[in-house]
């Protein structure tokens, strides 16, 4: 049987182990580190957190392992509230936001990794450069041929709103096209669960007159049609968003305009 092994510089090593002095309630978090720049294999780090002494979510007790115990620990973070995406990450092996994640639903010693098959640029902070770049590329703007109504914004039904419920809540958090094994795979090329959302929030926009050249963009062996409707996208939203649908949505407009 054919046997496999890393090479040498990706092997994640062990740590150092931060303890805490206080008392209290107390939680390990194992934390992936990793600086590509230092030549050193990644590793876990182990924190030993309070939990008494901590706020109640997994983005809480990052921000305190970082005041306290090691400053060098690097991880994006914005607004705390589940708005900016900022803080995504894989947590005991599932996508998800470090701010709406509760400490305590997470069960043992709390792992804490990048989101996973994207370049580290440093521990927990991924290389979003191609996936913002694929965002570019589907023109995620209004576009319109026709003029405006003169002095009046272009307006919609609110029947026409509802169709964008569900689209435009996308954070661009990358949780789903990360937990995408299509992409994985082809994020060279196939758009991936997250950007196929976006794409699909502007074809569904009754304003947008642009839905022909934005559908010639998409229909691709890869672009559009790599995703094979794993749903593992839809399961790993943290906005309860369903990025399989809008797909599935998009398949059908590019099928209904070749009958
Ligand atoms: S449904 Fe499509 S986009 Fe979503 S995880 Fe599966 S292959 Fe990827
Ligand atoms: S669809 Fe959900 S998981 Fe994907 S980028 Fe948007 S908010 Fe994040
Ligand atoms: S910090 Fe903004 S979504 Fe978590």
């Amino acid at each position: 049987m054919a046997t496999f092994t890393l090479p040498k510089n990706s092997k994640v090593k062990t740590g150092k182990k931060h303890e805490t002095a206080t008392g209290g309630t107390k939680r390990n978090f194992k934390v992936y580190r990793y600086d590509p720049d230092s030549g050193q294999n990644p590793r876990y780090d182990t924190f030993e957190i309070d939990t008494d002494d901590c706020g109640p979510m997994v983005l809480d007790a990052l921000i305190k392992m970082k005041s306290e115990q090691d400053p060098s620990l690097t991880f994006r973070r914005s607004c705390r509230e589940g708005i900016c995406g900022s803080c995504s990450m894989n947590i005991n092996g599932k996508n998800g936001l470090a701010c709406t994640t509760a400490i305590e639903d997470c069960k043992g010693a709390v792992t804490i990794t990048p989101l996973p098959h994207m370049e580290v640029i440093k521990d927990l902070v991924p290389d979003f450069t191609h996936f913002y770049a694929q965002y570019a590329s589907i023109k995620p703007w209004l576009q319109t041929v026709t003029p405006e109504p003169s002095g009046k914004e272009r307006l919609q039904s609110p029947e026409d709103r509802d169709k964008l419920d569900g689209l435009y809540e996308c954070i661009l958090c990358a949780c789903c096209s990360t937990s995408c094994p299509s992409y994985w795979w082809n994020s060279d090329k196939f758009l991936g669960p997250a950007i196929l959302l976006q794409a699909y929030r502007w074809l569904a926009d009754s304003r947008d007159e642009m839905t022909g050249e934005r559908l010639d963009e998409l229909e691709d062996p890869f672009r559009l049609y790599r995703c094979h409707t794993i749903m593992n996208c839809s399961n790993a939203c943290p906005k309860g968003l369903s990025p399989a649908k809008a797909i599935a949505e998009t398949k059908k407009m590019v099928a209904e305009r070749q009958i």
